[in-house]
C-alpha cells in the first residue's frame, strides 16, 4: 500500500478529495479502510451492537418517492395499518426479548388522526416496563408542531433521510412538486434538531446517476449538520416504481454493497461517536451484509417485529430479509452472527448516540 492512502486512512477530518480517494477504495486497500472503521469504532466506542426492534405501523404514503415500492403511486400494494393493540403487543414483545428500544415506521401521512393515534401510541409504549423502551419513529416530514407533540409523549429519536444531500440528485429521484420539496426536508432536520430529538438521517447508496462527488457530499453534509445517527444501506430497484426503468445506470449488488461499507467506514472515521445502523437493506443485496456493515463501523441493528401476515405489505424494495422470520428465530439468529464477528448485542439498554449524549451534558 501506498503512503499516500496510508497517510490518508489515518486522518480523522477527510476534505472532500480524501473521502473520494477512500470511497474508490479497492482490494487490499478497500480491506484497509474497512478494518480502520472497525478499529475506530472500538476505541470510540465497543463491541456492543444496540437493537431497535421495527414495527411498521401502516404503508399507506402519501409520496411519490420515485423509487419506493410504498409510493401511492404503486397501486400493487395491499394497504393496511396495525390496530394499537398490534403496535403494543410489538412493543411487549420487544421489552420481553430485551430490545431496549422500538422503531416505529411507515409510510407518510400527516392527517389529524394519524398524528393522534401516534402520539397516543408513544404514550402507551412508554408504559411498558415504567418506560424502559427507548422510542425512535420514522415517519416522515410533519410539521414542527406534530413533531413536539411526539417528542413531548416520549419519543426521543427521529429518522429522516435526506435520501441525497444534492438538490439536483434529490429532484432525479423524487417528483418536483410540492409535496417532495428538499428543502422542506432540510427544514424539517433542522426542526428535530432544534426540538432536541436524537436526530438521524441518510442516504441510499448507488442511485442512478450518483457520482462519488455526490457520495462524499453527503457524508460532509451529515458532519455539517452534526446528526446523531446515520442510516445508509445499498438502492435496491423495486420493479413497480418509475426508478426501475433506469436499472441499467445503477452499479451491480456486490460494487453497491462494497460502496455501502466504504461510506460506513469513511463516516466512522469523520464522526466517531454517532449511532449508525447496519440497514436490513445490506443483507438483501448480500446474506452477510448487515454483519459486514457492523464490522466496517456501524453499532445499530433494527430486527423486525411487525406481525407476520403484515411483512410482505412492507415491501420498500424487494425481497427484503427476515420476512418470514419469527422475531425469536432473528434474535438468536443476531447473537450467533454477531458473535461471529467478535461482537455482542446490548440488551435491556437504550443504546443512545454517544455523540448526542456528549452534546446534551455541554449544554
Ligand atoms: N431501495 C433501498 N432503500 C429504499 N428506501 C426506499 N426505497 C428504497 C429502495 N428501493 C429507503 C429510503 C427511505 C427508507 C424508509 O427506505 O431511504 O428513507
Ligand atoms: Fe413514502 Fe417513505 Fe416510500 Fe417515500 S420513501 S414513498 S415517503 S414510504
Ligand atoms: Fe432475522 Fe437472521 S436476523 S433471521
Amino acid at each position: 500500500m501506498d503512503i499516500a492512502f496510508e497517510d490518508i486512512l489515518r486522518k480523522q477530518d477527510l476534505d472532500r478529495d480524501e473521502i473520494q480517494v477512500l470511497l474508490a477504495a479497492e482490494g487490499d486497500r478497500m480491506q484497509a479502510l474497512l478494518r480502520r472503521g472497525l478499529e475506530v469504532k472500538l476505541s470510540h466506542l465497543d463491541n456492543c451492537v444496540h437493537l431497535r426492534g421495527l414495527i411498521e405501523y401502516g404503508n399507506v404514503c402519501e409520496k411519490d418517492c420515485l423509487y419506493c415500492g410504498l409510493r401511492s403511486g404503486n397501486g400493487r400494494v395491499e394497504r393496511y395499518r396495525l390496530s394499537d393493540e398490534e403496535v403494543l403487543s410489538c412493543a411487549r414483545l420487544a421489552y420481553e426479548l430485551g430490545y431496549g428500544s422500538v422503531a416505529l415506521q411507515s409510510g407518510e401521512r400527516s392527517d389529524p388522526e394519524f398524528i393522534a393515534t401516534i402520539e397516543r401510541l408513544v404514550r402507551e409504549i412508554k408504559k411498558i416496563g415504567g418506560g424502559s423502551l427507548g422510542v425512535t419513529l420514522s415517519l416522515g416530514e410533519q410539521s414542527e408542531d406534530t413533531y413536539r407533540r411526539w417528542f413531548e409523549a416520549g419519543a426521543h429519536r427521529y429518522l429522516l433521510r435526506i435520501e441525497s444531500s444534492t438538490e439536483e440528485l434529490y429532484y432525479k429521484i423524487h417528483p418536483r412538486n410540492e409535496k417532495h420539496s428538499f428543502r422542506k426536508r432540510l427544514g424539517c432536520l433542522e426542526s428535530l434538531m432544534r426540538i432536541g430529538y436524537q436526530t438521524g438521517t441518510g442516504v441510499m447508496v448507488g442511485l442512478p446517476f450518483q457520482t462519488p462527488g455526490h457520495l462524499a457530499d453527503d457524508l460532509l453534509f451529515f458532519k455539517r449538520m452534526d446528526v446523531a445517527m446515520v442510516g445508509l444501506g445499498p438502492y435496491i430497484p423495486h420493479p413497480d416504481t418509475p426508478l426501475y426503468r433506469l436499472r441499467d445506470l445503477v452499479p451491480p449488488a456486490e460494487k453497491r454493497m462494497d460502496l455501502t461499507l466504504k461510506m460506513i467506514a469513511v463516516l466512522r472515521i469523520l464522526m466517531p461517536e454517532i449511532n449508525m445502523v447496519a440497514a436490513t437493506a445490506n443483507q438483501t443485496v448480500d446474506p452477510q451484509g448487515r454483519e459486514k456493515a457492523i464490522a466496517a463501523g456501524a453499532n445499530v441493528i433494527m430486527p423486525n417485529l411487525t406481525p407476520g401476515e403484515y411483512r410482505e405489505s412492507y415491501f420498500i424494495y424487494p425481497d427484503k430479509a427476515c420476512v418470514k422470520d419469527q422475531p425469536d428465530q432473528c434474535k438468536s439468529c443476531l447473537d450467533i452472527r454477531l458473535a461471529a464477528i467478535g461482537h455482542k448485542i446490548l440488551y435491556n439498554a437504550w443504546g443512545d448516540s454517544l455523540a448526542f449524549t456528549k452534546k446534551k451534558d455541554a449544554r
